[in-house]
């Protein structure tokens, strides 16, 4: 690993991608912070690797604020802050434009995934871009997903809001990285976490999946490696799944078949 990163901040950090990141940035020899609304989650994970644990709700500016005066005053100086915690809801029976989404009727999903999706990565940016530049430089990484350059069907608020931290990456990376803020952005399709319903995360394909047959789930441990090497690599744009690509180039170069293909997948879903 990179020998500038010794202190890594990974938010998130409890479960899923963020937590087997943590122990893949652990086991490089790297001091690890781990944040996550889940206070149970967070310190269940610093316990295991020996790191730092925080209770933050990423989407509260002023909580990440103090969040990263704190680690830099009393820890050490933030070299890598993964902005990974973040929300999908599903589509409300509306529809796209839907308030509510169907796992948490009570909640404006658009308004909590603007909040974690992309609000939570420019309040790391806020406090961090300048005291990186100050000392030289540093790592910002932000876990988008294959539906911030795609869609994701039956999830407008997460498509949508996933699309807006792929641009704030691109202005991170294009304002900043000739100052030595190295900026990449992650873009999965399915990993094996909560987050596609799989239950138990452990990150054994054969254990993890609960029955799950979705094709091409990488393990969060598979995806971890994946980001870290693209790290190391000072890429830009990670892609764990790398037909993600091929996708893209179809979507850019007729975007309204695209679409007509799109439609064509989401009723064969709902079939
Ligand atoms: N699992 C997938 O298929 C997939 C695919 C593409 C992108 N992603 C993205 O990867 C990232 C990690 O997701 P995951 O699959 O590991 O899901 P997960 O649900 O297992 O983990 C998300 C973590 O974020 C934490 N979190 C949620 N809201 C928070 C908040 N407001 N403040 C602090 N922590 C908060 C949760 O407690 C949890 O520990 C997300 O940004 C997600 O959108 C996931």
């Amino acid at each position: 690993m990179n020998r500038e990163i010794r202190t890594a901040v990974v938010t998130g950090g409890g479960h899923g991608i963020g937590r087997a990141l943590c122990r893949r940035l652990h086991d490089d020899g790297i001091a690890v912070i781990v944040v996550d609304i889940d206070e149970k989650a967070a310190h269940a994970v610093a316990s295991a690797i020996g790191g730092h644990a925080f209770t933050v709700d990423v989407g509260d500016e002023a909580a990440m604020a103090d969040l990263i005066d704190a680690v830099e005053r009393d820890i050490a100086p933030v070299d890598l802050f993964v902005s990974n915690a973040g929300v999908g809801y599903g589509d409300g029976a509306e529809g796209a434009a839907s308030k509510e989404g169907g796992l948490h009727e009570t909640e404006d999903r658009w308004e909590s995934c603007w909040r974690v999706n992309v609000m939570a990565h420019v309040y790391a940016a806020r406090s961090l871009v300048p005291r990186m530049i100050g000392r030289g430089g540093g790592f910002l990484v932000n876990i988008a997903s294959a539906a911030g350059l795609l869609s994701q069907i039956g999830d407008a608020a997460y498509s949508a809001t996933k699309h807006a931290a792929v641009a704030f990456a691109d202005s991170l990376a294009i304002t900043h990285g000739e100052q030595g803020i190295n900026v990449s952005v992650v873009c999965p399709q399915a990993v094996a976490t909560r987050m596609i319903g799989i239950e138990d995360d452990s990150d054994s394909k054969e254990g993890g999946f609960g029955g799950n047959d979705v094709d091409g789930v990488l393990s969060a441990a598979e995806v971890a490696d994946r980001i870290v090497k693209g790290i190391r690599e000072q890429e830009f744009l990670i892609l764990p799944h790398p037909q993600v690509e091929t996708y893209v180039r179809r979507k850019a170069s007729d975007h309204d078949r695209w679409i007509a293909g799109m439609q064509r997948f989401r009723r064969k879903l709902l079939s």
